[in-house]
């Protein structure tokens, strides 16, 4: 059973999009709508743009759009109906009764209950006789017994069944087990077996910033490998947006700074010495979408990676995805140990203090780097090494800050600093026009007919689906016309299969005199299916002119028959029969169907 009306016309007028966007995305008025930094793509100018008058929002870049439930899809990677329930719980409203189809949602429901169950055995067995070696092994590392129950950490008995047979006990079949990652399933003999995929391993439970139990890290307590086995993604878990211990960091951020390291370890260990905003990736290399998680809580980030080569270059890399999306990096240079852990444990917790206060910020390091990279005594090497830094001089966007650079620079090489900043500022105003290029070339490809992936067809059917899309274009902002288009519009008649079944739910809706507004719509479609939907209202709305590169109109009735019009002589082409070459009753009997005449 569909969510009712009457409960998402509650939620339209309480949820407006602009409190709700703005608490993701810095957003800045223009006129009747608002834009900002696309949160669901990287990009260095805002094409996000928010619309108060619809309650939804649109990319023009990335063709992301929908309106408050989409929105909340998107950004916290909920199915529809969690959505819904994480506005009605902001909101204040109370959902109505069960009864709408929620599967998803309670198996999602199952699984988190069996992590939590399952940190819950880990935890037991840790304590209890079994776990004296994994318990001796983290106290052996220096952890309290403090920290072994703040981070809630475990111990997977050496055996092939302990957890299998405790979760089984607690009613939780081997399906959801396997779907929680939690065991694996051999095929080897002809019966199928299950089997424990955490065993002899120290575990650490990662939990999500709402506070469920989402997947775990194991370490072996010896040297032995694989170190580390991580639950894979599961139903509840992506490892590629997870960040371990964002469930404590959230509420220590200080000065909008959260420490960021490579390993559980590392984290569990700078919390223990008194950095309770550390948080790690989960052993991938980090990803735009931690990145994009991590900018929602801080503005500057502290990279504290390991010492090695592998993570200087991951350090490389993680000032780049920061810097695309304005968070300020400082970096951690380790020296006598490898990781956070080892520096606190060999040298305390003052020690690495004073390693974040003199941290190199992303621009001193990234300099610094280039010139271990050259040889200063050379002229040669000097040269190479004035491009290098006048290429980062040049991705400052604050002019101080170039002008403090350029100076520094000036120094070091005993080269003018005028004559510095007249390359920097060349360097710059080749890298916007380079960049305005790219844009138009941009702008042409969104241009209809496209990259439209959502709607294949519609590349093939180009008069067809404009035809198409100029109609539900004008249904979305005027509903009122529907009544005079009933009887001459067929959902047949549609072309392109995207099309059709928005004029489908559109004309589910309408004919029971409904309401069309977004928000009815969203339980329909994927949420980048309601971008497609959002760019058909937009694009026919006045505000929306501009900005579609002049596309739309405010519509009118005749406009809809046009648009009939043409597709049916589109579909009529694309069944190969040219109305000359029909027989002069099927003429009459198509055009009189379609109450043309
Ligand atoms: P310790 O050696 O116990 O101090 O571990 P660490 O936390 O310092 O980890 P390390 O720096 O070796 O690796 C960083 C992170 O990468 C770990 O926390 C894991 O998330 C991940 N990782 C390390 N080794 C493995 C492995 O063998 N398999 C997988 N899947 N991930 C690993
Ligand atoms: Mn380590």
């Amino acid at each position: 059973m569909p969510i009712p009306d009457s409960f998402l016309s509650d939620l339209r007028d309480r949820a407006d999009v602009e409190s709700l966007i703005s608490s993701y995305v810095t957003l800045k008025r223009r006129g009747k709508t608002l834009t900002g930094l696309c949160p669901f793509h990287s990009e260095k100018t805002p094409s996000f743009t928010v619309y108060p008058d619809s309650n939804s929002f649109y990319c023009f870049g990335c063709g992301a759009g929908g309106d408050v439930i989409t929105f909340v899809r998107r950004v916290e990677n909920l199915d529809y109906v969690e959505a819904v329930k994480s506005l009605a719980q902001r909101y204040g409203l109370n959902m109505p009764e069960d009864g709408y189809d929620d599967t998803l949602s309670k198996k999602r429901g199952r699984l988190m209950a069996a992590n939590r169950e399952a940190a819950g055995f880990f935890h037991h067995t840790l304590m209890s006789e079994h776990g004296k070696p994994a318990l001796d092994y983290l106290l052996g590392r220096g952890l309290s017994m403090a920290t072994v129950k703040r981070f809630g950490l475990g111990y997977a008995p050496n055996d092939w069944s302990g957890l299998l047979e405790h979760m089984r006990q607690k009613g939780y079949s081997q399906s959801e087990l396997l779907e929680a990652n939690l065991v694996r399933k051999s095929s080897k003999s002809e019966r199928e077996t299950y089997y424990d995929n955490f065993r002899n391993r120290v575990m650490v439970p990662i939990i999500d910033p709402r506070g469920n139990v989402i997947a775990f890290g194991g370490r072996v307590l010896d040297d032995s490998k694989p170190k580390y086995i991580n639950t894979s993604d599961t139903l509840i878990y992506k490892k590629s947006q997870g960040v371990f211990a964002l469930n404590f960091a959230k509420n220590d951020i200080k000065d909008g700074r959260l420490i960021l390291a490579e390993g559980y370890m590392d984290v569990i260990a700078l919390h223990q010495a008194g950095f309770l905003n550390a948080v790690a990736g989960l052993g991938t290399a980090l990803t735009r979408e931690q990145t994009r998680l991590l900018s929602r809580y801080a503005d500057e980030v502290v990279l504290a990676y390991d010492s090695d080569e592998a993570g200087q270059a991951a350090a490389q890399k993680a000032i780049g995805l920061f810097g695309e999306i304005g968070v300020k990096v400082r970096v951690l240079k380790f020296e006598g140990g490898k990781d956070p852990d080892e520096i606190i444990r060999k040298y305390g917790a003052e020690r690495f203090q004073r390693l974040i206060d003199g941290a190199a910020n992303d621009t001193e390091y990234k300099l610094l780097n280039e010139r271990g990279k050259y040889d200063l005594t050379t002229d040669d090497g000097k040269v190479s090494f004035m491009r290098a830094a006048i290429a980062v001089l040049a991705s400052l966007d604050s002019a101080v800050e170039r002008d403090i650079y350029a100076s520094r620079l000036s120094d070091e090489v005993s080269v003018g600093k005028d004559a510095i900043l007249i390359q920097v500022n060349e360097l710059r105003s080749k890298r916007r026009k380079q960049q305005e290029r790219e844009r138009s070339r941009f702008t042409a490809k969104s241009l209809p007919g496209f990259g439209e992936g959502l709607n294949p067809e519609k590349k093939r059917n180009l008069r067809a689906a404009a035809a198409e899309e100029k109609l539900l274009s004008n249904l979305l902002n005027n509903p009122g016309f529907y009544p005079k288009l009933a009887d001459k519009v067929k959902a047949e008649n549609f072309v392109t299969e995207l099309n059709r079944r928005i004029y489908e739910v559109l004309e589910k809706r309408l004919s029971e005199n409904r309401g069309v507004e977004l928000e009815f719509l969203s339980g329909s479609f994927s949420p980048e299916e309601m971008g497609a939907v959002n760019k058909l209202l937009v694009s026919g709305s006045a505000f929306g002119k501009a900005a579609s590169q002049g596309l739309a109109n405010q519509g009118s009735l005749e406009e809809c028959i046009d648009c009939i019009n043409i597709m049916f002589k589109e579909k009529l082409k694309k069944e190969k029969v040219s109305p000359s070459e029909m027989s002069d009753e099927e003429f009459l009997r198509r055009i009189r169907d379609k109450n043309l005449l």
